[in-house]
């Protein structure tokens, strides 16, 4: 079959690699894609926010299957358009991806199906909000409605820090995502990822991993997208997936049927485990960024045979084959990041390393000018091994890392600490 993937991060390049392995696709297409993906497979530069420009290349160029990556077209409606003209796409629908463009919708099927999720409240008022803040008291945590990139939750130990968040959000620092804020109760544990498919009413787990959200070594420094991930997380036990899949998953993906707006796709929960007990911190409509490069490095070429059961509602009768290995991802990222950065420098990676289903090197903000390869973003590449212990598998992505030459860049040194 004739794939399109639309994206241009590190989860698009490990997603093509995954599916280019299967027999099953012919032709593989990527929109944008980057420079890495570009190595492996055809990409076109096209606005992906624009849902006809995407309608036309899938007619174009007689496409069987779109697999969208982003949660910016998820929003927009671009699986809806495609799927109006018989697309056969994975992607939720505008409708269920509110479960990740609005918290403020997460948190209400939270209450309507009684999951264990922060306590909150939800302002357009300065005043108001900071009156909560006051009657709750720290740590708290102040939070963007729509979606942010990713930047839009500040952990506020003190309250200037939380004050300065609601007056920042609220003066429109993410426009019409602030417009509203949530306040949430600051909840303590370890965080972890979780994924699931689900057809609309069955779901099939399909692997977790543990993120690092902080930007430097020791969990220190500003919250970002992510700096690298492992998988498996250790912390989601056979106990709290089955706890996070009876209170929470299934619940959740019944509530989004029963509300006329089922959810079809694949789910990221992001959960805080404290003693055993899971509680939800957001979902996402989307693989993660870069939990996916990690997710795709142990599912490999199978990841496309699931998702074609997803849509074909044989969710039920499909097993995930699962190497028992371990693997992780290490971000490499501009300087400055998540700050302002800057884009166009130079990086070097050492010639005869060699790519093959135990490492790769994932490529994000990267293009590619006169064979030389520059840095075009935030999280550039994701040095992605395996092995079949955690530790293994971050000796073998840490020697990568000292392959590649970029004075630009920076990455977390610890990444796994949790788990060694
Ligand atoms: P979100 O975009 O909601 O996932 O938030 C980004 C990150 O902020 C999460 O991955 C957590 O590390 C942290 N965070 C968000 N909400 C909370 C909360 N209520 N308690 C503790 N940490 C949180
Ligand atoms: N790595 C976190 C995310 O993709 O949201």
């Amino acid at each position: 079959m004739n794939i399109l993937i639309v994206g241009s991060g590190g989860r698009e390049h490990s997603l093509a690699w995954a599916i280019k392995q299967n027999p099953k696709c012919d032709t593989l297409l990527v929109a944008p894609g980057n420079a890495g993906i570009s190595e492996i497979t055809e990409c076109i530069d096209i606005d992906i926010l624009d849902n006809s420009k995407v309608l036309q290349l899938v007619k174009n160029r007689s496409i069987d299957l779109v697999i969208i990556g982003p949660e910016g077209p998820l929003a927009n409606g671009l699986s809806d358009t495609l799927i109006k003209e018989n697309v056969l796409t994975f992607g939720a629908s505008k409708a269920a991806a509110e479960l990740e463009s609005s918290k403020a919708f997460t948190k209400s099927i939270c209450s309507s199906i009684n999951a264990s999720t922060a306590k909150y409240g939800l302002f357009r008022d300065k005043k108001k909000a900071k009156q909560y803040v006051r009657n709750h008291g720290l740590t708290i945590v102040i939070k963007a409605d729509g979606l942010a990139a990713g930047k839009g939750v500040v952990v506020a130990m003190d309250q200037s820090t939380a004050f300065d968040a609601i007056e920042d959000m609220l003066d429109g620092a993410f426009g019409a995502s602030s417009a509203e804020i949530l306040i949430e109760e600051f909840m303590d544990g370890e965080e972890a990822s979780f994924f699931v498919l689900s057809d609309g009413k069955n779901i099939l787990p399909i692997g977790t991993a543990q993120d690092h959200k902080r930007a430097f070594d020791g969990d220190l420094g500003p919250n970002t997208g992510g700096m690298g991930a492992y998988s498996p997380a250790p912390i989601l036990n056979t106990k709290v997936v089955d706890i996070t899949l009876r209170t929470i998953i299934q619940p959740t993906i019944d509530e989004m049927a029963k509300r006329g707006t089922p959810y079809i796709g694949i789910l990221y929960a992001g959960l805080m485990i404290k003693n055993g007990v899971p509680r939800l911190v957001e979902d996402n409509a989307r693989f993660g960024e870069p939990e996916c490069q990690v997710l795709m490095m142990r599912l490999g070429a199978q990841i496309l045979d699931l998702i074609l059961a997803c849509l074909t509602n044989n969710l039920l009768t499909t097993k995930v084959q699962w190497a028992e290995d371990h693997a992780i991802t290490v971000v490499m990222a501009s300087k400055g990041y998540p700050g302002a950065y800057r884009n166009g420098s130079t990086i070097s990676i050492e010639d005869g390393l060699v790519y093959d289903s135990q490492q790769m090197v994932f490529h994000a903000g990267t293009v590619k000018r006169d064979n030389i390869l520059i840095s075009n973003g935030g999280r550039v590449l994701n040095i992605t091994a395996r092995g079949e212990s955690l530790l293994l598998a971050r000796d073998k992505a840490y020697q990568i890392v000292k392959r590649i030459s970029w004075p630009e860049g920076y990455y977390r040194s610890d990444i796994g600490w949790k788990a060694l």
